[in-house]
């Protein structure tokens, strides 16, 4: 097979697999085909989740059933073949993960693999303030909460009967059990909720939240709709710079793991922008994805799969999973395909994960 991890230094090269030269790779770093060092893995642990966003979930019946999910045991033992390969985070998704009950021992078996640097968690914090305290103990460091409407009426819409008061309550209480920084995410689309930037930029300000806008990406659901509902990035920075008064200081930092571009603000807040329309990031990629029946997702714009639960289920060695994630993050594109609408069409926010 070869060797999909560069630049292949001999002085800190091991080598694997049994047979003559398989693989070779630099310790501790997993490189793609473009140079790219792959260092965070966003696991799926479910498909289902309570909410049903209009522009995430099917409004129909799902044609097919959902895929099934691992068990925890395999979850970690698939975590730990990409930690042992130079994954440093890993960031539990769903669906909506907070629907498992065993994501304690999910997240306490992967914060207590040798190298691995921080667990996080994307969740609609519906779930969230009972679980709060032993997802930190388990080893959760913080947590991304999906936060797109302030008005109770326009959240429910949105979300198809969600609760924006569990939501806050959520949030209260991933602070108050020190899952910090916590960072809200709202998608940003036109005629629904872009006139409540400033009130989300308030709500930020006011529990000293990260806030990150979003642009809408033409994935399952939302694909048709995308680019009328669509703010770019640019229109969305200038609607927070109307609202704070003030210059937004670019941060040059990295705060995360994430493709999102970060400001402060005159008063603190801090303020990005996940702009994968209109200036994607895909240059910078460091992230996969592993659904949550095990397939690996090179691109969350792009449908090519490797079915590493297949692998498991078959039998495969540690030894053989690591060959086979190192063949396929050898082989991840370079970027999206968000322009072909046949993309979308085969894309589901739910069953990859964000
Ligand atoms: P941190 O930066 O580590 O806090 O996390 P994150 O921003 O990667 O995680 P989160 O789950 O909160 O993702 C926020 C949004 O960014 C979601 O809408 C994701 O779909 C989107 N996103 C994350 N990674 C990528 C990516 O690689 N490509 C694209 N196009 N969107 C991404
Ligand atoms: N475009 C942009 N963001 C999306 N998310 C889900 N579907 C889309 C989409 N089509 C966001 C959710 C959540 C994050 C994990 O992904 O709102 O914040
Ligand atoms: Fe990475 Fe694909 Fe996202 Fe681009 S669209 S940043 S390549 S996952």
């Amino acid at each position: 097979m070869a060797c999909p991890m560069k630049p292949a230094l001999p002085a800190a090269t091991e080598r694997y697999g049994g047979s003559g030269r398989e693989m070779d790779r630099v310790a501790g770093e997993l490189v793609d085909g473009h140079g790219r060092r792959i260092d965070y893995l966003r696991l799926s642990v479910l498909e289902q989740c309570q909410m049903r966003c209009f522009y995430c979930h099917p409004g129909r019946p799902r044609q097919k059933k959902a895929n099934p999910r691992l068990p925890a045991a395999r979850v970690i033992r698939l975590a730990a073949a990409f930690v042992g390969l130079g994954v440093r985070r890993v960031r539990l998704t769903g669906g909506e993960p907070l629907l498992r009950c065993d994501l304690e021992e999910i997240a306490a078996g992967i914060s207590t693999l040798d190298g691995i640097e921080e667990v996080t968690l994307s969740t609609n914090a519906e779930l969230l303030a009972p679980r709060a305290a032993a997802l930190r103990t388990a080893g959760v460091g913080r947590v991304n909460v999906s936060l797109d409407s302030l008005d109770r009426a326009t959240f429910a819409r949105i979300t198809g009967g969600g609760c924006l008061d569990r939501v806050v309550a959520g949030i209260d209480a991933a602070l108050a059990a020190g899952l910090r920084p916590v960072k809200l995410n709202s998608v940003v689309m036109r005629g629904i909720n872009d006139h409540e930037i400033g009130a989300l930029l308030g709500f930020a300000r006011e529990r000293e939240v990260d806030l990150r806008f979003i642009e809408t990406m033409p994935i399952g659901p939302a694909g048709a709709d995308s680019s009328r509902l669509l703010v770019p990035a640019d229109e969305i920075l200038a609607a927070v710079r109307a609202h704070c008064g003030g210059e937004l200081v670019p941060l040059l930092e990295r705060r995360g793991g994430g493709p999102a571009r970060y400001y402060r603000l005159d008063d603190g807040t801090t303020v990005g922008v996940i702009s994968a329309m209109s200036r994607h990031f895909c240059a910078d990629c460091i992230r996969v994805r592993l659904s949550a029946c095990g397939d690996l997702q090179l691109c969350l714009g792009r449908p090519g799969r490797v079915g590493l639960g297949q692998l498991l289920a078959d039998g495969a060695s540690d030894l053989e999973l690591q060959q086979a994630i190192c063949q396929a993050i050898g082989d991840k594109p370079y970027g999206h395909d968000f322009a072909d609408p046949a993309t979308a069409a085969t894309l589901e926010m739910t069953a990859i994960g964000g």
